[in-house]
């Protein structure tokens, strides 16, 4: 009887033991990385990692929808039934501050400490990543918002040198449209994307401290260089493809390449994309920036959620982010340039390394589509605001609508 208890008590405490053994070699890692070029990045990280750490039994689980809009619904309801995930893709910025402001991510200083990454990773970006004097995250890449992919053929063809103003831009819009080409090609099938090319058109047509006082709440939807913005922006739309709820951001990239359209904006994710399907940066396609002199920041991040399983393979997997190998294996599939700024970068093309200049150099400014510079919530309603404008056109009510939108989150009094 006592022999039986016994070793009823030794397997109960053998099977909590392998329990407890199996879910700290385990991690449960979500982001949104599904389109071309994407994928292939984070399979190229996470295969850094595996070599670096042959125990861990990796639970991969990508949520499709770009810019993260499904994901970050998925990973709302699970954190608020407290089932976290081991590490989760988010923005650098006011998108992590909410999980953090809220209690449900841990610090990670010992991190940083330990691998001195304070010395290689630029002070702007660490500004993102550090909220209340702690560091909460660790950057995979740094990406560029307000870039602007064109088919070099097209425009050789029809003698268009890459517009550096908006004018210009609409310029280049007419001499397309007049020769039988659709100039823009657009996406909106997750609304993202077409907030997305706001976002641009604001900081090109407004200037980059209008556009940071606006999302710091410091200037308005119904100011006049907002209307100005919405105005050039309905003049573009109106040289887009009308079926653009039938495309990802991806797919109205793609468009360029077959010649349904000449230019598509977007961040240079596109570059990954492109050239994971085949063609060639500087051949096939090429990029102009707008507004020149600044950078549209979007850099994408991973932390510690408080209470998740698999807490030592994640720390592992933090610092595999930031080392040289997974950095380098990330970024040149990505189509982003690297989060620190000692790495080798032979290994990028010509594109990205006129990012990493730029980045030294232009004013940066955090992108809000894509989490950095204003709170998820008001974005989201923003960003509902944006797309039915494609449809409506109108710009005195879409002003109106959105600074309403700014007063209900308290961004403005
Ligand atoms: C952005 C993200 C990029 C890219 C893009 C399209 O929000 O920062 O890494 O994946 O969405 O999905």
């Amino acid at each position: 009887m006592r022999r039986g208890f016994f070793i009823a008590a030794l397997l109960l405490i053998v099977m909590l033991f392998s329990q407890v053994a199996a879910a700290a070699d385990e991690m449960l890692i979500y982001h949104w990385w599904t389109a071309g070029g994407e994928k292939e990045a984070i399979d190229a990280l996470l295969e850094v990692y595996q070599k670096q750490n042959p125990d861990v039994t990796i639970v991969d689980n990508p949520v499709p929808g770009g810019a993260g809009v499904e994901m970050k619904a998925v990973m709302k309801s699970l954190i608020l039934a407290g089932q976290p995930p081991s590490t989760f893709q988010v923005h650098a910025g006011a998108e992590a501050q909410l999980y953090v402001d809220n209690g449900l991510m841990d610090p990670i200083n010992e991190l940083w400490e330990k691998h001195g990454w304070a010395e290689v990773v630029p002070q702007d970006l660490q500004d993102l990543l550090k909220f209340n004097g702690d560091y909460y995250l660790v950057p995979v890449n740094v990406h560029r918002a307000n870039l602007f992919f064109y088919n070099k053929k097209v425009f050789d063809e029809h003698n268009i040198t890459p517009p550096t103003t908006i004018e210009e831009l609409l310029e280049i819009c007419e001499k397309l449209d007049a020769a039988g080409i659709t100039p823009l090609a657009l996406g909106s099938r997750y609304k993202w994307e077409a907030a997305h090319l706001f976002e641009t058109i604001l900081l090109a047509s407004a200037g980059p401290e209008f556009y940071v006082d606006y999302f710091q709440g410091k200037a308005r939807a119904t100011d006049p260089q907002f209307i100005e913005a919405l105005t050039v922006f309905g003049k573009l739309i109106g040289y887009g493809n009308k079926d653009h709820s039938a495309f990802t951001w991806d797919q109205a990239a793609n468009r360029i390449m077959t010649g349904e359209a000449a230019f598509h904006n977007n961040g240079d994710w596109v570059k990954g994309y492109l050239t994971g399907a085949g063609y060639e940066a500087g051949v096939d396609f090429d990029v102009f920036v707008l507004p020149v002199g600044s950078f549209g920041l979007v850099v994408d991040g991973f932390g510690l959620p408080s209470g998740a399983p698999g807490r030592d393979a994640t720390l592992r997997f933090l610092e595999t982010i930031l080392t040289p190998e997974g950095q380098q294996a990330f970024n040149p599939i990505k189509g982003s340039i690297p989060a620190r700024s000692d790495l080798d970068d032979s290994i990028y093309d010509e594109i990205s390394r006129k990012m990493m200049a730029d980045l030294a150099q232009d004013t940066l400014v955090p992108s809000a589509v894509h989490g950095s510079a204003a709170p998820d919530a008001f974005m989201s309603d923003w960003t509902d605001v944006i797309h039915r404008f494609l449809y409506t056109g109108d710009v005195e009510q879409t002003a109106r609508e959105l600074d309403a939108r700014a007063v209900e989150h308290g961004l403005v009094q």
